[in-house]
C-alpha cells in the first residue's frame, strides 16, 4: 500500500470543504474573498443552490456487501478517478499564486477534470502545457472576428474539450463585489492597499510574488490577444457585452471545433435539447453558482427533466455542491458527473496545490463512505428510489 503524503500543518484543521471557506475568509483580502464567495443581488439563487440538497433524504439499503466500492467514472471517453471535477473559476491567479496552474496540476495528479476559465490571468497555452487534458471554458461574443481567432488559439494550444458558457449575456449584478471594493480590473485605491495590508500572507505570497516573478497580470484568454491588466486606474471591463451570441453562432463554433463541446449554463430542457440537436456532446446544468440571474432556479430542481429530455448525452451539474452526499444525491437524480468551483478556489487560496489535493481527497473519502452506507459498490446503482423528497 502506498503511504499518503503527509497533510501540511496549515491544512490539518480542515476537515470539510466548508472549512476551506472559513480559512479563505481569513486569508484573502476582503474584496477578493467577496468576489469568490459572492452571488448576485440578494444571493437568493446562491442560497437555494445549497438549500435544495436538504430537501432530499437517503433511503439506504443494508447488508449488501459493499467491500468492492469503486467511484471511477468514465466521462467523454476518459476514466476519471471520481465523479467530480473542478469548475471554471475566474481570476484564479489573483486569489492563489499561479492559481490556474495549481488547479490544473492538482486535477491532473488526482485524475479529475479541470475546466480553465476564460476569464483568467495565465495564458491558456501555459495551462495546456502543464496539464494537457484540461478543458477550456470560453466566454464568447457573437462577433465572429473575435471568436474565430480565439477558438483557433484554444485548439492550437491542444485543448480537446471546449466548454461554452451560455448564461452570460451580460455581467451579473454583483452588488456584493461593489460593496466590498472589488472590480475587474481592480482600482488601486487606498482601501485596496489597506485590505492587502491586513492580509500579509496573501499580499506577500500571492500578490507580490506574482508581480516580482511574472509582472502585472493581465486578462489573457477572453480573446485571441491579451486583454486589460488586473490592476488599473481606468475601469475598462474586459467583459464586453455578450448579448449578441445566439444558437447560430453556437453551430458555427460546433462546426469549427474538432473535439468535444460541452454547453454549460442551461436550466430549461428546451434549451438543453437545442444544444444537443446542434451538436453538444454534453451539458452542464448550472445557474453559474448563483452568480448571474438572481432567483434563477437551483440546477438540482430541473436536473431530472433535463436528463429525461437528453438521454443521449451525459448531463452534469454544478452549483451548491459541498459534500459527498450532495454528489450522491445529484447522481441519484440522473447527473453523470458534478463540478464544484468555489470550494476548489478556497482550497487553492489557502493551501496551493496541496490544498486542492486535500479538498479532492476529502470529497473522495466522503463519497466512498457514503457509498458504503447507501449499500452500493458502483455509482450507477444510484436511482431516484433511493431518495425521498422530505420538503416540498
Ligand atoms: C465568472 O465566471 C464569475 O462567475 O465570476
Amino acid at each position: 500500500m502506498t503511504a499518503k503524503p503527509a497533510v501540511p500543518a496549515r491544512l490539518r484543521d480542515i476537515l470539510s470543504l466548508d472549512d476551506f471557506e472559513e480559512a479563505a475568509r481569513r486569508h484573502l483580502p476582503r474584496p477578493v474573498f467577496a468576489y469568490l464567495s459572492g452571488g448576485v443581488e440578494d444571493n437568493t439563487a446562491r442560497e437555494d443552490n445549497r438549500a435544495v440538497f436538504r430537501e432530499w433524504s437517503f433511503v439506504p439499503r443494508v447488508l449488501k456487501g459493499v467491500a468492492k466500492r469503486a467511484q471511477a467514472t468514465t466521462l467523454l471517453g476518459h476514466e476519471y478517478a471520481a465523479p467530480f471535477g473542478i469548475a471554471p473559476i475566474g481570476v484564479a491567479a489573483l486569489y492563489a499564486y499561479r492559481g490556474d496552474l495549481v488547479l490544473a496540476t492538482a486535477a491532473r495528479a488526482a485524475n479529475i477534470p479541470f475546466a480553465m476559465s476564460g476569464s483568467s490571468l495565465i495564458r491558456l497555452e501555459d495551462v495546456a502545457a502543464a496539464a494537457p487534458d484540461s478543458w477550456f471554458q470560453a466566454y464568447l461574443t457573437g462577433d465572429e472576428a473575435r471568436f474565430v481567432p480565439l477558438i483557433e488559439r484554444i485548439a492550437a494550444a491542444g485543448y480537446r474539450t471546449l466548454v461554452v458558457t451560455v448564461d452570460v449575456p451580460m455581467a451579473g449584478n454583483r452588488e456584493n463585489n461593489v460593496r466590498a471594493g472589488f472590480s475587474t480590473p481592480l482600482r488601486p485605491t487606498l482601501r485596496l492597499a489597506w485590505d492587502g495590508m491586513v492580509r500579509p500572507r496573501w499580499t506577500v505570497g500571492t500578490f507580490m510574488r506574482t508581480m516580482l516573478q511574472h509582472g502585472m497580470p493581465h486578462f489573457e484568454n477572453n480573446f485571441a490577444t491579451r486583454g486589460a491588466p488586473i490592476l488599473s486606474p481606468n475601469v475598462l471591463r474586459d467583459y464586453s457585452d455578450r448579448g449578441d451570441l445566439d444558437w447560430d453562432h453556437f453551430s458555427k463554433i460546433r462546426a469549427m471545433w474538432k473535439g468535444r463541446v460541452v454547453v454549460k449554463g442551461v436550466l430549461d430542457s428546451r434549451d438543453a435539447r437545442i444544444a444537443v440537436d446542434r451538436g453538444a456532446d454534453a451539458l452542464i446544468v448550472s445557474n453559474h453558482g448563483g452568480r448571474q440571474l438572481d432567483g434563477s432556479i437551483a440546477p438540482l430542481r430541473v436536473l431530472p427533466e433535463i436528463v429525461a429530455a437528453c438521454p443521449q448525452v451525459p448531463v452534469m451539474i454544478d452549483s451548491g455542491i459541498r459534500r459527498g452526499t450532495d454528489i450522491l444525491k445529484a447522481l441519484a437524480l440522473g447527473a453523470k458527473f458534478v463540478f464544484l468551483g468555489r470550494s476548489f478556489g478556497y482550497a487553492a487560496s489557502v493551501g496551493g496545490e496541496a490544498g486542492v489535493l486535500r479538498a479532492i481527497d476529502i470529497l473522495r473519502v466522503e463519497i466512498d463512505r457514503d457509498m458504503a452506507m447507501m449499500g452500493i459498490n458502483r455509482l450507477d446503482e444510484l436511482t431516484p428510489e433511493m431518495l425521498r423528497r422530505i420538503r416540498p
